[in-house]
Order: C-alpha cells, then structure tokens, then sequence
C-alpha cells in the first residue's frame, strides 16, 4: 500500500480472561493524533483487541487508505490469512460449523474493513512501539477508570498480574449476569481518570515573555484540561540529564512579569550530539544522547513535549518529532526571524529596550554634537534595528540586508550638519556590514559571536569626517527585564494554544501568529528557512519617506 492516509494503532486488556475489559486506539491522521479508549464490564482479551480495532475504523471517512497496527495475534492472523472472509461468506460460521467467536463485532469489522482499503501491520508482542504502548496504558486506565476491577474489587485486577485479579467465576458468578454489559455510567471514548501529562522545557537564548508562556501553559493545563506539566531545567540538558520536576500553580504564581525563565535555558546543548557540561570546545564530537531523552520523557508519562524556542530549539523540537515523540512548538526569539510567524513573543520588548536607550543616547548627541553610534542585537535580520531604529528616530539604520556603504553614511551625516543638525544617531544591527565585506564576528576559542560593527562603523566616521563618534553595544539588555504588555499577551495566547493544540490532539505543530490570529503551521514547515527584512518592503519605505539612511544609494532601493 501507498502512504496510508490513517495509520491506527490500537490495544486490547482484560482483567484476567474473562473479566473487565479496556480498549484503546490511536488514530494518526497527517499531524492530527486522536486518542479513544472504552470499557467492557465482563469481556474477553480478543474481544477488547477486536473492539479497538472496530471503534477506530469508525473514526476514519469512508474510502481512506488505512493501517491498522496491532499487536494481538488473532486479530492480525484473522485477517491476514483470509479466515474473517471465509467466515463471512460461511454467514460467520467455523469450519466445525459453529457460530465464530465475537461474530457481532466480526460482522462490523467486515463491513468497515470493506468500506475502507485496510492493511495490517502486527507489532511484535507486548509491543514495542511507543504508540502501541500507549493503547496499551489507555485500555488499562479505561478498566479502572470506569469503576473496573480496582474500584469494585479494590485489587488491582491488571493481566499479568493474576494473584490479585479474582479470576472469570467471580466474575460470572456474583457481579456480572451478561457478558458485554458496558459499566454504568461509562463513556464509550476517553474514560481517563488520570490526569494527562505534557512536559516543557526552554531552549535557546533567556528573552522577556518566556515566563509568562511558562505560566500560560501551566495553568491553563490544569484549570481547563486536566493535564499536569513537567518541567525540563536548563533546556536539552535536563531533558537528557532528568533534571526535572512537576510545576504547579504556586510555582507559576507571580511570575508573568519578569523577565528570563523560572526554567532555565541552554543555546548549546544538543541530545544529538550532547557534550558535557561547560566543554571548552563545541567542535568535540558529542554523544548521541537522544535514547536517554526518550527514556526520560516515558518515565515521566509524558504525552506531548512543549518546546519554547528560536531556530535551533524547534529544530531539535523536529528532530524528537521524527523520533516519533509528539511535539509542540512555541516560536520565541527577541531577533524575530523566523518565517512561519509573523511575530515572535520576545521582540516587542527588545525593540521596546533598544528604542529607550536610543532616546537616552540622543542626550549625549545633542550636547556634544557627536555621531552616536548603536549596535543593537538581531543576528543576520535587521527586525531589532528597523524598528528600534525608526521608533527612536534614528538617522541611519544598518541592518544585514542592504551591505551598506560609507560613503553614503558620510553624506548623510554632512547633509545633517548643513541643515544645521549637528549630530547623528546611527542604529546598527550587529549582523550589518559594509559592502564587499562580511559580518564582524567576535571569538572565543571555537565559538564565534557576532558582535562588533558597531565600533567599527564609529572609528571610520572619525576617520571620514571631522566629529567625534562613539559606540554603545545594547547587548544582553535587549534581552533582559520584564516583557511588555505586547508580549505578555501574546505569550499567554501562544502557551494557551499550545495546551488547546495538544489536547485536541494535535501535534508536530509550532503555534504562530497570522495577522491578528493565533494560528499553528507544521514543525516541520515551522524550520525552514528564516525571515528578513525585505529592502523593497513598506517599512523601509516609510522609513525612506521620513529621510532615514540606510547608508546605501536610493537607486539600490528602487
Ligand atoms: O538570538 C538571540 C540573540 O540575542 C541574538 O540576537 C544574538 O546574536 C545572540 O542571541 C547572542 O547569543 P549569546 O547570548 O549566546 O551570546
């Protein structure tokens, strides 16, 4: 068969044989997962298997391609060997002529098997596939969920665990008068008592508004989806390394204002290629550290894992994905150059911090008629210094897109002073260079950083013209302090959407903002690429408009 349009993988357990029965499906549809799971009161092991199986084909349109994943033997050896269609046209009928076992069910799965182009897969026993031993916890939580052999019997009644089941004749003889009777008051779909688990963690660079979507995830997993979250410390690290715990609502209270992230971040650490703490040179090969990530998201319980982060966070979020860990994605990064978004939290209050110090700045420029040079972050996108730039009323805007020239710098600067405008405000972006050059790059060991335009730029006014220039590095103050009320928002929307995403089963999706609403896009499209300032664009025009330079000829922006 071609790429299925369905793959299901679905589980049956009983509470001893027979006894009360679970029944659990997970139905993968593109980037949609959807979980079902029901309860028998007194069934079989291969009427539960056989049941799981049939409420999952109802799920699925008519005409879809569809797998089947399961692990039971006699539903996979049924259908593979051609016995369920032998027994439909005998009018489900043995060979010895005897009504099939379970032949209401057989009848439906005929029926939908029919409707439907369905292919079998059997997982090996007691499976190892990770969405099959999820049926499996599923079907196992829907019996005692729904008042099965724990709540009646208060013994744990699970297969495997025979001493404490008290065994078919109890069953049969005292409690139970029919077989198949559904438990009162149980639902058919989702009879999961326990709360759900997602985990979380932050990657990549700190950046204002990371607590306050720490905060939104939070509690609105627990105030409106009975779901608990586990956060990861220190970003991948604590996912490889178990550093974690659950986070309640105390330890979320109070803190949607400040700035950082109560969890910890890293932007070095990788499970793929892992290295030890504080290793001098990222060049060292690293380990494959993924299996230990996996182990720990399993031990954990965890359904879905919710990562906040820039480019490199979301890739690693993708590549968990594919190691078929469902994945959440929140875009965050003061530099907002990724393109599946139109902004990421993070920003806003970054450009807030640089527009402030640009005001300040403008002080010493006046008084001292000097050229004022500012070097703000936003690695190879210009986004910090065009809108820093235009809302403080900067001059000259450098960003990485339009290499500019110094040439026009000067001209812009001595057009200035014949109007009688005796100082300059230049807002650089750290990724910006001249033209025919390269990014300045600051290094250390293996590591280089982009960091140093900024004096650059200031030694050749001084070197070009006849006034004083001085350069100030905004740095980590970009990043720092509390979020504005932009980001608060839209973090609470995004970790919001995050927790609704998961829960409507929804997975390998990043949420985003599309015009005014939040959106999501798939992980992997969420990846691709990054977002720049585009040169001919609106905001360069309207800053052209108001006679901003961009130090380069306005022929090169027509
Ligand atoms: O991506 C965010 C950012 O602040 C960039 O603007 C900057 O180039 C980089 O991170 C700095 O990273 P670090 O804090 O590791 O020096």
């Amino acid at each position: 068969m071609t790429k299925p349009e369905y793959d299901i993988y679905t589980d049956g357990a009983c509470s001893g044989n027979p006894g009360p029965g679970g029944w659990a499906a997970v139905i993968m549809h593109g980037d949609k997962k959807e979980e079902i799971s029901g309860y028998e009161k007194m069934t079989t092991n291969q009427r539960m298997e056989l049941q799981a199986a049939v409420e999952a084909l109802k799920q699925v349109p008519p005409g879809s391609k569809v797998r089947l994943h399961s692990d039971s033997a006699y539903l996979v050896n049924c259908f593979n060997q051609g016995w369920m269609t032998r027994w439909e046209k005998n009018g489900w009928l043995s060979a010895k002529g005897q009504p099939v076992e379970n032949k209401d069910l057989w009848e439906q799965l005929a029926e939908l098997t029919t409707k439907n182009k369905v292919e079998w897969i059997k997982v090996k026993g007691h499976s190892t596939d990770r969405l099959n031993q999820r049926c499996d916890q599923l079907a196992r939580e829907a019996i005692v969920g729904a008042g099965g052999a724990e709540n009646r019997e208060n013994k744990t009644g699970y297969a495997g665990n025979e001493e404490a089941c008290p065994g078919p004749d109890h069953y049969l003889s005292e409690n139970y008068s029919t077989m198949n009777d559904k438990a009162p008051g149980s639902k058919t779909f989702s009879v999961n008592p326990k709360k759900r688990r997602i985990g979380l963690l932050t990657g990549g660079g700190d950046c204002p508004g990371l607590n306050a979507v720490i905060r939104a995830v939070v509690k609105s997993a627990g105030y409106s989806y009975h779901t608990e979250v586990v956060g990861f410390n220190d970003g991948f690290r604590g996912l490889v390394e178990n550093n974690a715990g659950l986070i309640d609502d105390l330890a979320v209270s109070g803190i949607l204002a400040r700035g950082g992230t109560i969890l910890g971040t890293s932007n070095r650490d990788n499970p793929f290629d892992y290295r030890p703490s504080g290793s001098p040179d990222y060049r060292d090969t690293g380990l494959d550290r993924s299996g230990d990530a996996l182990k720990n998201l399993d031990n954990w319980g965890i359904e879905c894992l919710v990562v906040i982060g820039g480019d490199g966070s979301l890739l690693l979020a993708h590549r968990f994905s594919e190691l078929g860990v469902p994945v959440i994605g929140i875009p965050k990064t003061i530099d907002n150059d990724l393109p599946a978004t139109d902004v990421t939290f993070g920003f806003d209050s970054a450009v807030t911090t640089a527009t402030e110090a640009i005001d300040k700045i403008h002080t010493t420029a006046e008084s001292h008629h000097r050229v004022m040079v500012v070097e703000v972050m936003g690695r190879d996108a210009g986004w910090i210094a065009l809108h820093a730039g235009m809302a403080g009323g900067g001059d000259i805007i450098l960003i990485p897109e339009l290499p500019f020239d110094y040439s026009c710098i000067v001209d812009k600067i001595n057009e200035r002073n014949r109007w009688g405008k005796k100082f300059s405000i230049i807002v650089v972006a750290e990724g910006a260079y001249p033209a025919g050059t390269g990014p300045v790059y600051k290094t250390k060991g293996s590591m280089e950083r982009l960091g140093g335009i900024g004096e650059t730029v200031a030694r050749e006014i001084e070197i070009r013209t006849d006034m004083e220039s001085r350069a100030t590095v905004l740095g980590h103050l970009q990043r720092g302090g509390s979020p504005t009320s932009y980001d608060r928002i839209l973090a609470t929307r995004f970790g919001f959407k995050a927790v609704e995403l998961f829960s409507e089963g929804f997975c390998n999706r990043m949420v985003c903002l599309k015009g005014d609403k939040i959106d999501s896009v798939l992980l992997e499209k969420a990846v691709e690429g990054s977002k720049q300032v585009d040169p001919a664009g609106e905001l360069v025009k309207a800053a052209l408009a108001v006679g901003t330079s961009f130090g380069v000829p306005l022929e090169a922006l027509s």
